[in-house]
């Protein structure tokens, strides 16, 4: 993938549910994700960016974010297509996010990721150090289970 040939994109076409459904089946978290929950998912996203890579209109990159606007954002969902990993794709996802004027006066922007991914977040200013604070969680989804 040429990163030159990708656009950025603030919205998901419903038409390509398909492709990210696609996508997610490279991400372990989200691999058996169907068609039917993850429009639902990206209907109740406040704010999506895709990539669009324009040769084959094909979806090669992905992010959402959940927020009041105010106080708290959490991003997730960040994915390139595997072929697209390296050439600076997940960087364009990850400063459109941060950039984007919606979220400027929000006072705190989370998300989780494994820990070989914290260097990658803490270019955009994420750090790990939350003081006392620890993730809780309540789920039904076995993939999320230690
Ligand atoms: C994580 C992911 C989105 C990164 O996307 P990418 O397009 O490969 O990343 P980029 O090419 O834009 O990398 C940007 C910079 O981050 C660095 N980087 C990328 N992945 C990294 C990693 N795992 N650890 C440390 N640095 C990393 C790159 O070296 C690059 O640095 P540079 O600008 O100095 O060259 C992508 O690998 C992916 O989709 N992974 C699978 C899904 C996933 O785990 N998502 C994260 C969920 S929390």
């Amino acid at each position: 993938v040429n990163p030159d040939d990708v656009t950025v994109h603030r919205q998901l076409d419903p038409a390509r549910i398909g492709d990210l459904v696609e996508l997610f089946r490279s991400a372990w978290w989200a691999r058996t994700r169907d068609p039917a929950e993850v429009a639902r998912a990206v209907a109740g996203s406040d704010l999506v960016v895709a990539l669009v890579h324009e040769p084959d209109d094909r979806l090669v990159g992905f992010a959402r974010v959940l927020t009041d606007f105010t106080y708290l954002a959490t991003i997730l969902d960040v994915i390139v297509a595997p072929d697209g990993r390296g050439a600076g794709l997940g960087a364009r996802l990850m400063d459109t996010l941060v950039g984007d004027p919606d979220l400027a006066a929000v006072r705190s922007v989370e998300l989780v990721c494994q820990p070989d991914l914290l260097p990658f977040y803490r270019q955009w200013g994420f750090t790990d150090q939350v003081g006392r604070s620890t993730l809780m969680r309540r789920t039904t989804d076995a993939g999320l289970i230690g």
